[in-house]
């Protein structure tokens, strides 16, 4: 094949250079598996660089397991490069992560940039148990653009070991075992856990097409719950956004019941432009807003945020920072900070948001009135309503076609009020294997259909 890469900048020597532009053409499928790699000496002729070079980067390759060689026919691309969701397993659409790949190619380049930074060094000593002060503000400023939290202040916002113990650090602070957290009928799994944990009893509230109603929070915090954990925005599973009036009217509720608001933002950078503020800003005095790096950018990096309502409580959750962890850890927060602050964070988000723009098209013409259509057509989750029964039978037939969705229980606090099944759209290597996946989603779906009219006599 006439494989002309293209260097970047970035690595230190050619050889650098060469290795990151092969793995990152094998990585956007540029160079397939099995493709014929070009003889070591075309290749050196063609980027004028010493023939010892290419052959050491295949050497290099090869060692990684990016390329086979055989004596005597070349060097290939290898066929099983052990990918998330790649593989012989089942193609994988239960986890929610983005596709990892525009983060993964900034990775090398940006550890080479840090590697030149005259304050590296400091980043080796513990950091402050709130984070670096710099990363705080990178974290207030990104937060400001990718959620609309116009007043995103860096002197209450700490850096967390992600969103999820940032939620675990505030439902410490605000339960205690038996309390009780209302949340949306349907929910991010991750609460049910630190719930479970933590001895504190969940409340599923009911929902519609804005998500969590007005009402069902009045009543139960009329019969004495005083914690809400909400995701008013690409809510995880159903994809709905809360309008600007809903989230007004839950301001209101939350006010006059002394009701915490425990808010989690982790998908606003998929709806920038299409979603109202974050709940903190209706109830800021309320509201401990939680977000981070791990949807948006790289869930590797460990790195959240927690903006806390008040200094009360910002002292608390400090407190047992220091009792945890002493402080997070400052390299996740290096990179992420780096990323916000020269631009890399929001390319990142730019491309992830395209590439799930695309694939959630390929789903929702594949799926068609299965599918609820999410609130933005850059929600990295869909959802597919169904009776509870029904869910858990296709789950079952599509892992038996090869295809892994969420298990169909894990998000229902009350599935008396709301059940289907969540597919996620960042795990499939690419689009291809994301059309083969869906392919046998809908066939599933399909089978359940005529199970259902076979059992009918
Ligand atoms: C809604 C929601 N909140 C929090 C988290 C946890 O985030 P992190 O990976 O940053 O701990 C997740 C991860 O799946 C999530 O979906």
């Amino acid at each position: 094949m006439n494989w002309t890469p293209v260097l970047d900048d970035d690595a230190t020597t050619v050889s650098g250079r060469l290795l990151a532009a092969l793995r990152r053409d094998i990585d956007e499928g540029v160079l397939m598996p099995g493709t014929r790699l070009p003889p070591h000496r075309d290749l050196a002729h063609r980027l004028g660089v010493g023939i010892g070079t290419v052959t050491s980067v295949y050497g290099e390759a090869a060692r990684q397991g990016l390329l086979t060689a055989t004596v005597g026919r070349g060097s290939f691309v290898a066929e099983t490069m052990s990918k998330p969701g790649g593989g012989d397993g089942p193609i994988e659409l239960s986890r929610n992560l983005p596709p990892l790949t525009f983060s993964q190619r900034r990775f090398g380049p940006t550890l080479a940039k840090l590697s030149k930074r005259s304050d590296l060094a400091q980043f080796i000593d513990y950091a402050p148990p709130a984070g670096h002060e710099a990363h705080r503000r990178s974290a207030a400023n990104w937060l400001r653009r990718v959620s609309g939290l116009s007043d995103a202040r860096p002197d209450r916002l700490l850096i967390t070991t992600g969103g999820q113990q940032a939620m675990a650090l505030t439902f410490d602070i605000l339960c205690r075992p038996g309390d009780m957290i209302m949340t949306e009928a349907a929910t991010y799994f991750g609460v049910r856990s630190i719930a479970q944990e933590g001895g504190y009893r969940t409340a599923g509230l009911a929902m519609d097409d804005q998500g969590l109603l007005p009402e069902a929070l009045d009543r139960a915090a009329a019969a004495g719950a005083r914690v809400l954990y909400t995701l008013p925005t690409l809510q995880n599973p159903t994809g709905r956004i809360m309008g600007s009036e809903r989230r007004a009217e839950i301001a209101a509720i939350a006010r006059k019941h002394g009701v915490w608001i425990v808010e989690d933002d982790l998908y606003s950078a998929f709806a920038i432009g299409n979603a109202p503020p974050p709940l903190a800003a209706y109830a800021p005095e309320r509201c401990f807003y939680i977000n981070g790096t791990s949807k948006a950018l790289a869930p590797g990096l460990r790195t959240g945020f927690l903006i806390l309502p008040d200094n009360d409580h910002l002292d608390r959750a400090l407190r047992r920072i220091r009792a945890h962890v002493y402080a997070p850890s400052a390299m996740g927060a290096l990179i992420g900070s780096q990323w916000m602050e020269d631009g890399t964070a929001d390319e990142i988000v730019g491309e992830i948001q395209a590439e799930v723009l695309a694939r959630g098209q390929i789903a929702a013409e594949r799926l068609g009135s299965a599918l609820s259509p999410p609130a933005d057509p850059r929600c990295p989750h869909l959802w597919l309503p169904m009776p509870e029964l029904e869910a858990e039978r296709f789950a079952a037939r599509a892992m038996r076609a090869g295809v892994e969705v969420t298990p169909p229980s894990a998000p229902l606090i009350d599935p008396s009020s709301i059940s289907g099944v969540r597919l996620c759209l960042g795990m499939a290597t690419d689009r291809a294997q994301l059309g083969v996946a869906l392919d046998r989603v809908v066939a599933a779906l399909d089978a359940g259909r005529t199970e259902v009219a076979a059992t009918v006599i």
